[in-house]
């Protein structure tokens, strides 16, 4: 039992400002770009409907769900201002611009059940 780093492509692969999406046996994974290059992963379900985060827009650390915009922070998960709610965080690796996100492989196991 422990993580294993998975490979994801690079920063590049990510739009400025953006996201993309990556299935996994744990669900679809948002992979953010913020506007000074750091990068982000979470589960790309709001909890407030499931709406698709990597859909939404970036701005600072933040992002805004597409669907009725609630405020998600990349780096906890946590949503903002008066909303409340949880997003589970992914730890993101990028090394030279070549990205790996942790996967729990306990739950990969479950996963495969
Ligand atoms: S589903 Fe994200 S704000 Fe409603």
């Amino acid at each position: 039992m422990g993580v294993n780093w998975v490979d994801i492509g690079t920063i590049h692969d990510i739009p400025l400002r953006g996201a993309r999406c990556v299935r996994t046996p744990q669900g679809r994974i948002a992979v953010f770009r913020t506007a000074d290059d750091q990068v982000f992963a979470m589960e790309d379900r709001c909890p407030h409907k499931a709406g698709p985060l990597s859909q939404g827009i970036v701005h600072g650390t933040s992002v805004t769900c597409p669907l009725h915009n609630m405020v998600i922070s990349l780096e906890t998960g946590q949503a903002q201002g008066a909303d409340e709610g949880e997003v589970r965080t992914i730890p993101i690796r990028n090394r030279d611009g070549l990205l790996s996100i942790a996967v729990d492989t306990l739950s990969l196991l479950v996963a495969a059940e």
